[in-house]
């Protein structure tokens, strides 16, 4: 890893700078002396994040105050928010993060940008999806401005029958942020939903590139209803989505929230690529409380139900069919909580 790819940008040191100085105005020579430049430069960078659409207030003899921040999940923005321990690992470094204002899917995108070799734990991010993918088929349902779409593009060394777990590590990431921001309620509904309140609020989808029994990349693609209201999606959607402003009765900062999935998303990779699916599979099921869960499994040819009794060392869910007594392994299709517990 170059130190440069760790460093953060000079505006995202002098807005990390005055969010810690809470409102009291920083004298630009404090800012040179800090990112070791003049002070003239430091007023073209805060030119800068004032036309990224932050409210700088200068004030002479005094200096510079921070009064407002756009939402918007930039790569600095969110780059920002990236503790330095995470900066420093180099996975999510500030220059892999790629914003768009409006892209078809952040997920296609990846894949394309992933073949041309993008580099490991580069971040799609877009404002709005004109077709955004969901799993089986479907349409994710993305309005600008207010929610998450993203993608992460990851090469890790695995053979691609071991690629799903890779979205029950996201789903483990993904429900503790949404936990730390407020909703401790959430589940993680296998594979590749959590839900609030029983209503989706956040989804997975997985994709892989495979050459000769190798993933040559995996995009890890999240569709979150952050501060979406439900009235604005469709009618079909709305009935069965949860948003986080709607559950926690404020809005939430994407760029913030993205930033902390990030954190946390990276303690479980390392974890994962150190020592294995193992400790995801054992916290996983302890957050997904699943076992003994009655379900409804919609597989593309048949439909059955059972009680889910676990999660086997590959992250398929084991289920003991109602009708036939037996254990089946579901590798995929949809997965329905039905109330009946055992
Ligand atoms: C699902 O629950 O069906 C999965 C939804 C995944 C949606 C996200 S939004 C960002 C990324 N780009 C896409 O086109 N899809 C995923």
């Amino acid at each position: 890893m170059s130190p440069s790819s760790s460093q953060p940008s000079c505006e995202v040191q002098i807005l990390n700078t005055l969010r810690d100085a809470n409102g009291k105005p920083v004298s630009g020579r404090l800012l040179g002396i800090e990112l070791g430049i003049s002070r003239a430069a430091v007023w073209k960078r805060v030119e800068g994040l004032r036309k990224s659409g932050y409210q700088v207030e200068s004030y002479p003899r005094k200096g510079y105050v921070l009064v407002a921040e756009p939402d918007t999940p930039t790569a600095e923005a969110v780059s920002s928010f990236i503790s330095r321990d995470v900066l420093a690992d180099g996975l999510f470094a500030a220059k892999k993060i790629q914003f768009f204002t409006n892209l078809d899917s952040t997920n296609v995108y990846a894949g394309k940008i992933a073949r041309d070799g993008a580099l490991d734990g580069t971040v799609v991010v877009a404002d709005c999806q004109s077709k955004g993918r969901g799993r089986l088929g479907r349409v994710w349902d993305s309005p600008s401005g207010v929610n998450l779409y993203f993608s992460l593009i990851l090469r890790p060394l695995i053979e691609p029958r071991y690629a799903a777990q890779l979205t029950l590590l996201t789903g483990l990431a993904l429900a503790e942020t949404i936990s730390v921001a407020g909703a401790d309620d959430v589940e993680i509904k296998w594979p590749n939903d959590l839900l609030l309140g029983g209503k989706k609020v956040a989804g997975i989808l997985t994709e892989m590139s495979v050459e000769e029994n190798r993933v040559q990349f995996v995009v890890v693609g999240v569709g979150i209803n952050v501060n979406v209201e439900t009235s604005d999606l469709t009618p079909q959607i709305g009935k069965i989505a949860a948003t986080l402003t709607g559950h926690l009765k404020k809005k939430v900062k994407r760029s913030a929230f993205l930033a902390d999935f990030l954190n946390r998303f990276l303690g479980w990779y390392r974890l994962y690529l150190a020592k294995g699916f193992a400790p995801i599979r054992s916290i996983w099921l302890e957050r997904s409380r699943i076992k003994g869960r009655w379900v409804q499994v919609n597989l593309v040819d048949e439909s059955f139900s059972g009680v889910a009794i676990d999660l086997d060392v590959d992250g398929f869910l084991l289920v003991k069919r109602d009708d036939t007594d037996k254990e089946a392994r579901v590798l995929a299709g949809d997965v329905l909580l039905l109330k009946k517990d055992c």
